[in-house]
């Protein structure tokens, strides 16, 4: 199967990646939320995700199939923001398709096969860790994905070592990193 993973500058966000915009796309703009939305339902049939943050979603689920699924990435650790009450501590993650159909059953007893459409990760090693939109990791790019929510994303589409994804905004590359461990992992030192 052949899936995909976007993540483009949250809406509202864009002035963040300004100079990253060689098309000249501005994602303040719901059409290019739209645009991308309709290329991830044409394109990509199998399956997609797409992150983006709380304050957008009634604004993109409109835009998108109505079998899409909302999962939740829970942030334990997150910025304060002065004046916002509560805290915005948790992402969506919009996403479609994957090997969910006839999933198989879990042996009776054993361990649960099934993923769940949340995680609890924190960001890891983060100064600073504030920023207007989102959190910046140490890696330097506004938004980047921390390892455990790229594995997540790709338990929820049931991504296997056979599939493809294709990331259309890799930023870090984390992405592509996690995909390798999963299809190369003695390159790893056997850990998938
Ligand atoms: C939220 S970041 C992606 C972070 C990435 N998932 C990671 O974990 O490192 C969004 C990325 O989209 C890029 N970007 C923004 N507008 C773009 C455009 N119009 N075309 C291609 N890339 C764009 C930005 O440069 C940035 O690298």
């Amino acid at each position: 199967m052949k899936f995909a993973y976007a993540d483009p500058p949250y809406l509202g966000c864009c002035r963040l990646y300004q100079h990253h915009h060689p098309d000249g796309l501005c994602w303040d703009n719901l059409d290019t939320h739209q645009l991308l939305i309709e290329r991830l339902a044409d394109e990509y049939p199998d399956g997609w995700a797409l992150s983006c943050h709380t304050p957008s979603l009634r604004h993109l689920l409109p835009l998108c199939p109505d079998d899409v699924r909302v999962g939740a990435w829970v942030k334990p650790f997150h910025a304060y923001k002065k004046g916002v009450r509560p805290a915005y501590a948790w992402e969506p993650v919009i996403y479609r398709g994957g090997r969910n159909a006839n999933p198989p059953v879990p042996e009776k007893g054993g361990k649960a096969i099934t993923p769940k459409d949340f995680l609890i990760a924190d960001l890891g090693d983060i100064d600073p860790p504030v920023v207007a939109c989102n959190i910046t990791l140490k890696k330097g790019l506004t938004g980047a994905k921390p390892e455990l929510v790229c594995d997540w994303i790709l338990n929820l589409l049931g991504f296997t070592p056979e599939d493809e994804i294709d990331d259309l905004y890799p930023g870090t590359g984390v992405m592509g990193r996690v995909v390798m461990q999963r299809q190369e992992p003695d390159l790893f030192g056997g850990v998938a």
